[in-house]
């Protein structure tokens, strides 16, 4: 195959790579490709890591991580969605990423996966490939369920394997308090634990007919509109019974945010973070007050997002 001669952007690009909570995650049927169909709503929130992209004269791609000890190699997200990229690109262009963590890693907060969708939109930009979002959004599916939801954050309902996002509108902001008692949950140990839970009859049941209505209203071309009473009422995660159960410690902090105000509180993902959530920053810190001085856990108070990821060329 030919290779297209492409101009890369000179300079750098830089994406903020937010993270996500599952208001509601519920685990559905187990499909034969031997992922799970799922009915997640996920928020965005502001707290991101942040990923650089710019080109390199050498080639192959050079991964660089500060603020967390994660391997710089195809194991991690980032590098492998520049993998995908360049392979889509048929391009030979050496890459340098660099990936600044403030998002806990094997948290529930989508992590990996937002520093995954940050690399392909800074590679888009960066080669100028002009791809639409549904195009990155393909892309990304490779390299993990939870990565096409971040093209179309901030509030968004997600299907099938998690490559089904249909945005929605949530017009309020609200505070969340995350708590992590340092555990790292792997994703795929999760789906086995629900899995063996479900065979012995405890867990949640699998398929449910009845999901929640949560559209109040849809105006012509624009997302479904849905407020937070509903969703506040709908918030579950079909993880949390049996991930309180293998950590006790989870459960705890979920009470432990109720006790302290949150309007709700729920495990995110497969954990290990529980966030609460809060009508205001001052009521979220208030709860926050003490959190950090427990042995292993880190807090974070942080506002849901409004705004879509977007690429920032810095030259
Ligand atoms: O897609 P991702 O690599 O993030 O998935 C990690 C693991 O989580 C998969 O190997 C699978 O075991 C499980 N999973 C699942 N159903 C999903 C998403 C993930 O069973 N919808």
């Amino acid at each position: 195959m030919k290779t297209k001669v492409r101009r890369v952007a000179s300079g750098s690009v830089e994406v903020a790579a937010h993270g996500k909570v599952n208001l509601i995650l519920r685990v559905l049927d187990r499909r034969p490709d031997g992922y799970h169909n799922l009915w997640s709503v996920m928020q965005a929130f502001d707290l991101a890591d942040t990923v650089v992209a710019e080109a390199d004269g050498a080639s192959g791609i050079h991964l660089v991580c500060e603020g967390a000890d994660l391997p710089a190699d195809s194991t991690n997200l980032a590098y492998r969605a520049a993998e995908r990229v360049l392979a889509r690109l048929n391009e030979r262009q050496g890459i340098r990423l660099l990936v600044r963590k403030r998002l806990p890693v094997a948290a529930g907060v989508g992590g990996g996966s937002s520093d995954a969708a940050a690399a392909i939109q800074a590679l888009a930009t960066l080669f100028k490939t002009g791809w639409s979002r549904a195009m990155m959004a393909e892309v990304g599916q490779e390299v993990g369920s939870d990565v096409p939801f971040f093209f179309y954050g901030p509030t968004a309902l997600v299907e099938g394997r998690g490559e089904r996002v249909s945005p929605l509108r949530l017009e309020e902001e609200r505070w969340l308090l995350l708590v992590n008692p340092g555990i790292a949950i792997p994703t795929s140990w999760a789906y086995e634990k629900l899995a063996a839970a479900r065979a012995t009859g405890r867990g949640r049941v699998s398929a449910r007919p009845h999901m929640p209505r949560l559209a109040t209203s849809s105006a012509a071309g624009e997302p479904p509109m849905v407020d937070w009473n509903a969703l506040l009422a709908a918030i579950e995660n079909d993880f949390a019974p049996v991930m309180e159960q293998e950590y006790p410690v989870l459960r705890d902090i979920r009470l432990l945010l109720l006790e302290r105000g949150a309007q709700a509180a729920m495990l995110s993902g497969s954990g290990s973070t529980v966030f609460g959530v809060f009508s205001s920053a001052r009521s979220a810190w208030t709860a926050a007050d003490g959190l950090d001085q427990r042995s292993g856990w880190r807090v974070w108070v942080t506002r849901t997002c409004q705004a879509p990821v977007s690429a920032r060329l810095t030259t």
